[in-house]
């Protein structure tokens, strides 16, 4: 069976601050969510959230990039965006970046994974969504899943997978996209995602069947905006087991708590610490950074779950090393690598300093 499976989510208000999710809005999403179901233009709908931003999960026929279905997110958000100001929630429709729907919620503000796929005979799927954070975070996780074969045994010794896979790559600066074959060109494929904050993994597709493995929600709010709004908070979703990795090689990589952009101010660098969705709750310092993971099994097209899969003993490690980073970092207070270098921050005040003192710099001689 082809069904669409699409991840569309935004920040349209905190609480308290930029912490968390008020269930008074997931209740809204969920309530908006249903009707559409009961109308037929959904198969089936999951709402969670990832610290202050609401996630929505969905199923359906209609393809991905589908009118209706950005529109349908695009009132929720705005209806939800009602209950945050009635609230007076931090930030209220702080990702709606635009004042009226045109065709297609990308570039507006929310975030958006979407796949087409046709259903396996058991189809699980991990949906990723991570808090405080921009989307390159998904660069080395992604690398490590489908390319990394100390991660990946499978690449090594599962029939299906031994072709590698292809990366799709884009810059989002300067809006190009270029594919990487794997494991021939991950020389090259390193140079350019190993600098995230320019180069993000937008899709990987398997190279023995064509079929698409994952996808990444990529653009960066600061882009499109022209200002400062908020990292872009992002979302992946992974396919699982039989020609993809298997579940625990695509929950592998995040035992890794990897420094990503984002945390206090999107203006710092942070590790990413993988938690269940109870824990997506960034307090400290506004982070540390914070990812979830949903697992669930399609049935045409329903949404059997979720599992909270970093809702399990086995991240604990990665939590504590994740604390430990924090703590590391955090003694570096406005210093550089703790603080972005400078073209990276999402706040700076340093046009208006440079401004203030610039009749007070004089030319070095030599
Ligand atoms: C980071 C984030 C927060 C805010 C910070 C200041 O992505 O959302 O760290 O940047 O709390 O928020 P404002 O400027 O809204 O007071
Ligand atoms: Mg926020
Ligand atoms: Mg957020």
């Amino acid at each position: 069976m082809k069904v669409t499976l699409s991840v569309i989510k935004a920040d349209i208000g905190g609480f308290v601050g930029h912490s968390d999710s008020h269930p008074a809005i997931l209740e809204s999403a969920k309530e908006s969510l249903e009707k559409s179901k009961a109308d037929g233009l959904l198969i089936d709908y999951y709402v969670t959230k990832c610290g202050d931003d609401l996630q929505l999960i969905m199923t359906h026929n209609m393809g991905i990039n589908n009118e209706k279905i950005h529109q349908m997110a695009w009132n929720t958000f705005t209806t939800g965006t009602d209950v945050a100001r009635k609230l007076k929630l931090y930030g209220a429709g702080q990702d709606l970046l635009a004042d009226a729907f045109s065709g297609n919620v990308k570039g507006m503000g929310p975030g958006v994974a979407e796949m087409g796929i046709n259903e396996r005979t058991s189809e699980p799927v991990i949906i990723f969504m991570a808090d405080k954070t921009s989307s390159g975070a998904w660069n080395m996780p992604l690398y490590k899943m489908f390319a990394d074969p100390f991660n990946t045994i499978g690449l090594v010794i599962a029939p299906n997978m031994h072709k590698g896979f292809s990366f799709e790559v884009h810059d989002v600066k300067e809006h190009k996209k270029i594919i990487f074959n794997t494991p021939e060109e991950i020389y090259d494929v390193l140079v350019f995602i190993g600098a995230p904050s320019r180069y993000a993994v937008k899709a990987v597709y398997s190279r023995d069947t064509g079929e698409i493995a994952a996808v990444s929600s990529t653009q960066k709010l600061s882009y499109i905006a022209g200002r400062y709004v908020g990292k872009d908070d992002p979302v992946c979703i992974v396919r699982a087991q039989g020609s993809f990795p298997a579940v625990g090689e695509v929950l592998e990589p995040f035992t890794l708590p990897a420094l990503v952009e984002g945390w206090m101010r999107g203006s710092h660098n942070g590790p990413l610490m993988p938690v269940s969705v109870a824990n997506s709750t960034p307090t400290r310092f506004d982070g540390p950074p914070r990812v979830t993971s949903l697992g669930f099994q399609l049935a045409e097209g329903k949404l059997i779950g979720p599992r909270d899969m970093f809702d399990d003993i086995s991240f604990d490690d990665a939590r504590k090393q994740a604390n430990r980073a924090a703590e590391y970092l955090r003694r570096h207070g406005p210093f550089e690598p703790h603080r972005l270098p400078l073209d990276e921050m999402e706040y700076t005040t340093m046009p208006q300093v440079m401004d203030k003192l610039k009749d007070k710099f004089s030319i070095l001689e030599d």
